[in-house]
């Protein structure tokens, strides 16, 4: 029987396991207790509350407006929703980068305040500090490498990372160093497909992709961009497995409609 099937509790150990045997990671976002809940039952693996929260919970246009105390709420409200799965909350920015000491103490904040699992944090030789001092607290860390939303305005666009030898070579080192240092997993974000391979290749600790396509041990897709709640983000990598937002659109307008002319409630729907 496969490891995934088998288990009753995911937890790091789980995930090595099923790299070991080369059985795919499934991960995806959730904000919010019903949505987690779901996902969880479905059999998903991992639940990342990221923080595109920003974007999808909140409307703003980058991650960075998200503060550790909307991570913490958004997060509290998924583990209560979860049985199963792993629970990793990203740290939003500003809550690591600066000092490790601060980086500490946001990562027990989550820990202490949600119940999740484990934490994520975005870049590698920079944050080493942070990694390493998070991870002597006991907490499990995953990275995230190649596009790291939290740095766009450093990067200036969403485009794909490291397709020159010396961004692709930084970012090898990078992962490397990452697992070294005691990380778990790390999130390849937008990079060739053929790089995220050699990595996954060279690392021990699964690679888990997204937009970073097909030879990682895993993938991960924001919840509502795979839902298709969202209409107007239609990136290359995105498979949508639903259209919600024309869904939800279509429903809301029956329901308008029922109202307004008296069919619901009908008797049966009334006390
Ligand atoms: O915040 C997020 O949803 C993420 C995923 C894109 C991996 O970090």
């Amino acid at each position: 029987m496969s490891v995934h099937q088998n288990v009753k509790k995911v937890t790091t150990h789980v995930l090595s396991a099923m790299k070991l045997k080369g059985e795919k990671i499934t991960m995806l976002t959730a904000y919010d207790y019903s949505m987690a809940r779901i996902l969880d039952n479905a059999g998903i693996e991992v639940i990342l509350v990221g923080d595109s929260a920003s974007n999808v919970m909140a409307g703003y246009e980058t991650t960075l407006p998200v503060t550790l105390n909307e991570m913490i709420n958004y997060a509290s409200a998924v583990v209560r929703g979860v049985k199963r799965a792993l629970v990793v909350v990203d740290l939003p920015f500003g809550s690591y980068q600066g000092n490790s000491r601060e980086a500490l103490a946001s990562a027990i904040r989550i820990m202490k305040e949600t119940g999740a699992a484990a934490i994520k944090v975005e870049g590698g030789s920079e944050i080493s500090e942070s990694v390493t001092r998070i991870l002597s607290a006991g907490i499990p860390v995953m990275g995230h490498l190649g596009l790291t939303p939290q740095s766009i305005n450093k990067f200036g666009t969403y485009a794909v990372r490291a397709q020159d030898g010396a961004e692709a070579q930084k970012l090898m080192e990078d992962a490397v160093l990452l697992e070294k240092l005691g990380c778990f997993a790390v999130v390849l974000e937008k990079i060739p497909a053929a790089l995220a391979g050699e990595v996954s290749g060279k690392l021990k600790i699964p690679a888990i992709s997204i937009g970073a396509g097909r030879h990682a041990d895993g993938q991960v897709l924001v919840l509502h961009d795979m839902l298709g709640l969202n209409n107007e983000f239609s990136p290359r990598f995105l498979r949508r497995y639903l259209n919600l937002y024309s869904e939800i659109t279509g429903a809301v307008q029956q329901y308008i409609h029922d109202v307004r002319t008296g069919d619901f409630p009908s008797e049966k729907e009334q006390y």
